[in-house]
């Protein structure tokens, strides 16, 4: 979760603004008078508890988040907002103080002693003598002279010293180098020594290409370990790290699809052939974490590992965690309260391929290339792999073996969301056991192991008596006395802030993807009459923010890419770019649709937002109207007839966008 949702979380934006504003509640919603503009007649200023965001029906028309109501109200900008209101919430906020600034030097010097040890072991295999045997041992896996510089392949010498000495007399102790994994300390004996000896040495890199950790392969068919590994260390970690990730991840992106094999020859044969979504988890369980970090780049998975009951049962593993990551809604974190859960789940594609008996990527790559797309184009979803290996050397005779098989399938098919696709696998398990489908349905399923339960969803996080339903009740009829003014939207009834949410969201993810869409968007709405998307448009402080990075970045009409873009992001609003990347960019093929369906999306959701006004409104000129006040009445019915001209407005723009345009912009 990010820092801004679990702050959310924890604070309560009512009681956070009653503190400078006088609230009344009324219904679900309170409203006082706005600090931010001189009235004291009329109580425009709105509190909606269910989405945790504010708004000001009278002269200013604005509103937010929490975070940008602390900010208005104190003058304070977003980073001193969230310093502030992190204090409040007891959340703790990673900031360079002094402390973080020794460790940070202490970690950059780690990271350059790694970077110098891959050189230096690159170096020796490239040119040492010693090195001869293993160049010829790369020569026989055919790795070429680009792809050895690419991954910096090298080779350390076969002595107990020579990496030691070598680094002693660069200045680094050996204190230091036992902290990195290349010296081993035997503390028993107090002896120190080189870690890696005679070994192929194939340089770990995190996400962001400093290399971390090495993997070490025995260059003898028999040595033990295959691979010698760095130890685990404060910069390396093998569960969450992911081989090859550096290279792959904007080739991940291209290619909307990652790629997950075991080892690292299979990434470095891959790459090689020009197969460049390829990454390895390095022989373990494919971790959450590692899964949390590939979600950035595409929801597309395909899991290739070997054929061999090792690869099999790794797998199998693989599975549990892959649905457990993406389907756990705390790591959705579009939105304050996990609105959008329900409508914006993430729907990740998940296959697996099964390499045959005795292959990896790296021996099908080596031997014919053109066999390994062909061989992804086969990996099946996750249901039906599972299906198809737990029926594989089923007796059709054997009753209670088709028992086993449905009680260990089922809770996976229960898992599915989406309803068709559930029922598809029911059938099909049903069809393979060759029993009733009906039958399926009654079988008891074992106590679920604890390991396997799903975690308690993001609310749990927030402080006892925070609780807060993941669902807001539905919005109340509206409008309760629309034709008061007779205002009656026209169309369908929007479903609330849960819609608008996710279209905010969707629209800065494909500005984000194609910022020329910004200007194009922008171009209709004018056409249109309407105003140009502006911070006024979002609820979120952090997406207002984005917006005007996004805006100012491009004004020049220069194309900006994400990287460019994150570059020049603080890691809290990184994190809100990360979760929006999380949701589908438009494909290629539906491109030129997208500036129209974007249109529509902000029509709608300026729809919903002034529909939720004036049910607002009504609510206050009929009050006003009960107690006589008159000044008050003839404001809200001012306030009404404008907000009653902009939905027109917004009905007429809908209109005049061609019907055949909006019909497409509908269906995507
Ligand atoms: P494999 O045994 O499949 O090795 O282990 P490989 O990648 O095919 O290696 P080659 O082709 O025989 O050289 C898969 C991965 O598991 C990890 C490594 O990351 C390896 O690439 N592994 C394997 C270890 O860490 N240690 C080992 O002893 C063996
Ligand atoms: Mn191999």
């Amino acid at each position: 979760m990010s820092v801004t949702q679990e702050i959310k979380n924890r604070l309560d934006i009512v009681d956070v603004i009653s503190e400078t504003v006088q609230l009344r509640k009324s219904g679900r919603t309170y409203s006082g008078f706005c600090p931010f503009h001189a009235n004291t007649r009329t109580p425009a200023f709105h509190v909606f508890p269910d989405t945790q965001t504010w708004h000001c029906f009278g002269a200013c028309s604005e509103g937010g988040d929490l975070f940008n109501f602390v900010m208005k109200q104190e003058g304070l900008d977003f980073k001193e907002a969230l310093v502030k209101l992190a204090d409040r919430a007891g959340v703790t906020l990673d900031q360079p103080g002094a402390g973080s600034q020794k460790k940070k030097a202490a970690y950059q010097k780690q990271a350059d002693l790694l970077a110098a040890a891959a050189d230096y072991f690159h170096q020796l295999f490239l040119h040492a003598p010693q090195a001869k045997n293993a160049r010829r041992y790369v020569d026989g896996r055919v790795l070429n002279q680009e792809t050895i510089a690419a991954y910096k392949i090298g080779f350390a010498l076969n002595s107990w010293d020579a990496c030691r000495t070598h680094f002693n007399g660069q200045g680094y102790s050996d204190q230091e180098l036992v902290e990195v994994g290349l010296l081993t300390e035997n503390p028993d004996k107090g002896t120190r020594y080189d870690r890696f000896r005679n070994r192929l040495l194939i340089p770990i890199r995190d996400l962001d290409g400093r290399v971390v950790g090495f993997g070490a392969r025995a260059l003898e068919p028999d040595g033990i370990p295959k691979y010698l590994n760095s130890p685990q260390t404060n910069l390396f970690d093998k569960s969450s790290l992911l081989y090859g990730l550096d290279m792959a991840k904007r080739h991940i992106r291209e290619a909307r699809q990652v790629v997950i094999v075991e080892g690292y020859m299979d990434v470095m044969q891959a790459w090689q052939a020009g197969f460049r979504n390829v990454v390895a988890q390095m022989g373990t369980a494919l971790t959450e974490r590692q899964l949390t970090q590939l979600k950035r780049y595409t929801k597309r998975f395909v899991l290739a590992l070997d054929a061999d009951a090792a690869g099999m049962k790794a797998t199998m593993r693989g599975l549990q965690v892959a649905r457990e990551t993406l389907d756990r809604t705390d790591e959705v974190k579009f939105d304050a309260r996990g609105l959008v859960r329900h409508e914006g789940r993430l729907q990740a594609d998940i296959r697996i391929v099964t390499l045959p008996d005795g292959n990896d990527p790296d021996k099908i790559i080596r031997e014919d290339a053109a066999a390994w797309p062909k061989l992804l184009a086969q990996a099946k979803p996750v249901a039906a792999y599972v299906i198809g290996v737990m029926t594989a050397d089923l007796d059709p005779q054997d009753a209670k073996g088709k028992t086993a098989v449905a009680q260990q399938v089922i809770p996976l098919i229960k898992d599915i969301e989406d309803p068709v696709e559930r029922d598809h696998y029911w059938q099909e398990l049903a069809r393979v056991l060759g029993v009733d489908e009906r039958a399926l349905r009654q079988v008891k399923l074992p106590q679920k192991r604890a390991s396997v339960r799903r975690r308690p969803s993001a609310q749990s996080s927030a402080s006892p008596g925070q609780f807060r339903p993941p669902m807001p009740p539905p919005p109340p009829d509206f409008p309760p006395n629309g034709d008061e003014m007779g205002v009656r939207p026209t169309g369908r009834r929007p479903r609330g802030r849960i819609r608008s949410n996710l279209r905010q969201a969707n629209y800065l993810r494909q500005c984000l993807a194609f910022p020329r869409a910004l200007a194009q968007v922008n171009h209709k709405l004018k056409q249109h009459g309407q105003t140009a998307v502006s911070e006024a448009d979002f609820d979120q402080t952090e997406d207002k923010i984005l917006l005007r990075q996004i805006q100012e970045k491009t004004t020049d009409g220069s194309v900006v890419t994400i990287e460019e873009l994150c570059d020049s992001l603080d890691d809290i609003l990184l994190s809100r770019v990360q979760s929006l990347l999380t949701l589908p960019p438009t494909p290629e093929s539906e491109r030129d649709r997208l500036a129209d369906s974007l249109v529509l999306s902000v029509l709608n959701w300026r729809k919903e937002k002034i529909v939720k006004q004036v049910t607002e409104q009504n609510k206050l000129l009929k009050e006003a109207r009960t107690s006589g006040d008159l000044e008050a009445v003839a404001f809200y019915q001012q306030q009404l007839r404008e907000m009653s001209r902009n939905l027109l407005e917004i009905d007429r723009a809908r209109d005049a966008m061609s019907a055949v345009s909006r019909r497409r912009a509908e269906e995507t």
